[in-house]
């Protein structure tokens, strides 16, 4: 399943005084089995992007399609929204049923499941976050710590299995343990030949993740690429508000003087790794 923004611009409040143009001529595909990151600074643009790969927002101009087929009107929409699953920014914006258990079976009892297989794909989601369907199934949502809602929020879409998983800031509540479990299961969904899209506007975390890198300024597309040309340039990061993190930056030095280390995914201890093991040849085995 392909979605294609073609030329896309957004205008919230059109028309009016607040008018605010969000989206500026983005064209943007994202691909089956593909994981695309999408960077940009407070303001850029990237979740109005994700409202519209979802199809909560129609562009002001420019054409959304899915498998080559423009989307428009409501049988349109729809099928766009099947397609997509969106975690929200604010995790608590999804979460709106008494329990956890039936918070997580809505998705899937609409997508026509009986009350058995919801269960059992609200468990798996559930255990592929890290967290005990049995233990958390009467909670109610509300009551659960902030990165635990993000997690049972990220459980909720991920139950409904969709073709194209939207992350919006998904790691920003989470810890080492719960980015390593969300690492794997975007790499589970590539592997099955689904795509995702990941929004941040850090970007170590989508080194060794992401095949492509859209960077968004002032709600423009400034660069879209294979994401070590795009995570590696320095000018264009500059141009999109970032300034090179100390782990980047130290690479590119290292690479400058002729050591030229895989990024990998960006952890400060695997490339400490990396660093050791292309040093152990030269210094008598300082690499582990
Ligand atoms: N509901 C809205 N009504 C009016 N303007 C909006 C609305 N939502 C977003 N905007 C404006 O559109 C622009 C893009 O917002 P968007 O939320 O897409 O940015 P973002 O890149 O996701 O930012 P952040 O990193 O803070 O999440 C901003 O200038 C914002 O003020
Ligand atoms: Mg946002």
């Amino acid at each position: 399943m392909t979605i294609y923004l073609h030329n896309v611009r957004y205008s919230y409040m059109p028309g009016t005084p607040l008018e605010r143009e969000a989206l500026r001529e983005v064209t943007l595909e994202v691909r089956p089995g593909e994981v695309v990151g999408v960077l940009g600074s407070v303001g850029s643009g990237k979740t109005t992007l994700l409202r519209l790969l979802k199809g909560i927002l129609e562009p002001t101009s420019g054409e959304v399609t899915l498998d080559g087929e423009a989307v428009r009107g409501p049988r349109g929409v729809t099928k766009l929204r099947a397609a997509t699953g969106l975690v929200m920014q604010e995790p608590e914006l999804h979460l709106f049923a008494a329990t956890v258990e039936e918070d997580l079976c809505f998705g899937p009892r609409n997508l026509g499941l009986g009350r058995e297989e919801a269960r059992q794909r609200a468990r798996e989601a559930m255990e592929s976050v890290g967290l005990s369907f049995d233990e958390m199934r009467s909670r109610n949502p509300l009551s659960l710590s902030m990165g635990e809602q993000r997690k049972v929020a990220l459980a909720g879409v991920l139950a409904m299995r969709p073709a194209c998983l939207l992350l919006d800031e998904m790691t920003s509540g989470l810890d080492g343990e719960g980015k390593r479990r969300l690492r794997l299961i975007i790499e589970g969904i590539r592997d099955e030949g689904r795509a995702a899209v990941l929004v941040t506007h850090d970007f170590e975390e989508l080194g060794g993740l992401a095949d492509r890198v859209a960077v968004l300024a002032e709600g423009r597309l400034l660069a879209c690429g294979p994401s070590r040309s795009i995570l590696e340039d320095p000018e264009l990061l500059r141009k999109a508000g970032y300034g090179l993190p100390p782990l980047l930056e130290l690479r590119l030095l290292l690479k400058e003087r002729g050591l030229d280390i895989e990024w990998g995914t960006g952890d400060a201890e695997e490339l400490a790794d990396r660093i050791a093991g292309a040093l152990g040849g030269l210094c008598g085995g300082a690499g582990r």
